[in-house]
């Protein structure tokens, strides 16, 4: 069939099998490119499938050479329904990866559960022995509990209400956002399914089941942002869950201190991703983030990104870190001359003047992107097999 782009608000209902792998490729292309990183050979990727996962997975296996065994929530295509983009970027970056002598396995299901963490330390004992580098990189809207508790996260601030300009993605026009406080519960449930509990449940069983080898590593990832998102992301509930998982780092360094394991947190750019633009405020700023650091010459995706924090500061010679044990990939998004002209041009933007103050076509491209469509060298008018 013919498969088109069907966009409502900030979520894209079909994917474009041919452009993800294209997609695919060009990331490994990418990664090729900057030459090896030392990255150790034995990876698990929780939230292996899109965005920085499969950024990270790619950077592992093809910067790396490492083997990979991926964790994602993803669905298969049935009837006249596409596959989700993940789906079809794990079936291309599995087709790649063998093409190459790389394992590469996946297990599609929701990592949240006691038996997927099965599932994936069975695959780990019979396929790979230990892994030495486990990513953490999921992002989920809900999660639920063994004992059938379902928690919700919610993206609201922590405080007053607050009102702020935002980008109506369903026509480019500048709005006034008002979000409303969370209620205690909704922090709670945020911090449980966006929070560090589940990275430290993943820890320990796989260190219980002795499928971690001697001092391997874990990173999880994490974003900050300027002071102008923090009600909605940082001091909101999202961050309130980002704090809890930025303090499981130090509780899984302490737990499994004995086994030499070593817990990273990476506070990441802010970036166009399926997970990112169902913030409300937030795609405004990225739009206006990435004019500015497209001007400078200094803007990167989830690959560059990857690419920079596999090569340069998580395998160089030693983990680079900030006084807070933070690493942080965001350093030029937070560069002063970068958030200097974000503030003059976020006080500035209105509807009329948009498209030159912030970069909507970039925006849009990168959206369309991740399920598939604006690639080139794919031919959208051919018949595809979903
Ligand atoms: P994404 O939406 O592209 O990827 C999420 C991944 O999680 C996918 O592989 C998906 O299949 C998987 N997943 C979701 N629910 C699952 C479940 N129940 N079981 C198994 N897999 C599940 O998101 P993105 O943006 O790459 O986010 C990954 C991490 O990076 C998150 O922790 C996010 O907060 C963080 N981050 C994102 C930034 C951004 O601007 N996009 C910036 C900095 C950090």
């Amino acid at each position: 069939m013919i498969v088109e782009p069907k966009v409502k608000g900030f979520i894209c209902t079909t994917a474009h099998p041919v452009g993800c792998k294209e997609n695919v490729k060009k990331q490994i292309t990418y990664i090729k490119s900057l030459g090896e990183n030392h990255c150790p050979k034995k990876v698990l990727v929780i939230g292996a499938s899109t965005g920085y996962g499969l950024a990270s997975r790619i950077a592992a296996a093809f910067g790396g050479h490492a083997d990979t065994l991926g964790v994602m929530f993803e669905k298969e295509a049935s009837g006249k329904r596409t596959a989700t983009p993940g789906y079809y970027n794990t079936r291309a970056f599995e087709e790649f990866a063998q093409e190459e002598g790389l394992y590469a396995k996946s297990i599609n299901g929701d990592a949240f559960s006691r038996e997927i963490k099965e599932k994936v330390i069975e695959t780990i004992q019979k396929d790979m022995g230990k892994v030495d580098l486990v990513v953490y990189s999921l992002a989920a809207p809900r999660r639920a509990m063994a004992d059938g508790t379902v928690y919700q996260s919610v993206l609201k601030t922590t405080g007053e209400v607050y009102t702020q300009k935002s980008l109506d993605l369903k026509d480019n026009t500048i709005k006034e956002a008002s979000i409303e406080p969370a209620t205690e519960e909704e922090i709670f449930a945020t911090e449980k399914v966006m929070g560090g509990e589940d990275w430290y449940d993943w820890m320990m069983a796989l260190s219980r089941a002795g499928v971690l080898s001697d001092h391997a590593v874990t990173v999880a990832y994490s974003y900050i942002g300027p002071e102008l998102t923090y009600p909605i992301y940082y001091n909101g509930t999202i961050g309130a869950a980002k704090k809890n998982l930025h303090s499981y780092a130090g509780k899984i360094n302490e737990d499994l201190k004995a086994a030499g394991v070593s817990a990273y947190i990476s506070v990441n750019k802010g970036l166009v991703t399926q997970a990112s633009s169902a913030i409300p405020v937030v795609p405004l700023y990225f739009a206006i983030l990435y004019k500015v650091m497209k001007e400078k010459g200094i803007h990167e995706g989830c690959i560059e990104q990857m690419g920079r924090l596999f090569k340069d500061k998580l395998f160089g010679e030693t983990p680079v870190t900030d006084a807070q044990g933070l690493i942080r990939m965001d350093d030029y998004e937070m560069r002063e001359d970068v958030q200097a002209e974000i503030r003059d041009a976020w006080a500035k933007v209105t509807t009329d003047n948009v498209k030159e103050l912030a970069d909507i076509d970039g925006y849009w491209q990168d959206f369309y992107q991740m399920f598939g469509f604006g690639m080139d060298h794919v031919d959208y008018t051919a018949d595809v097999e979903v």
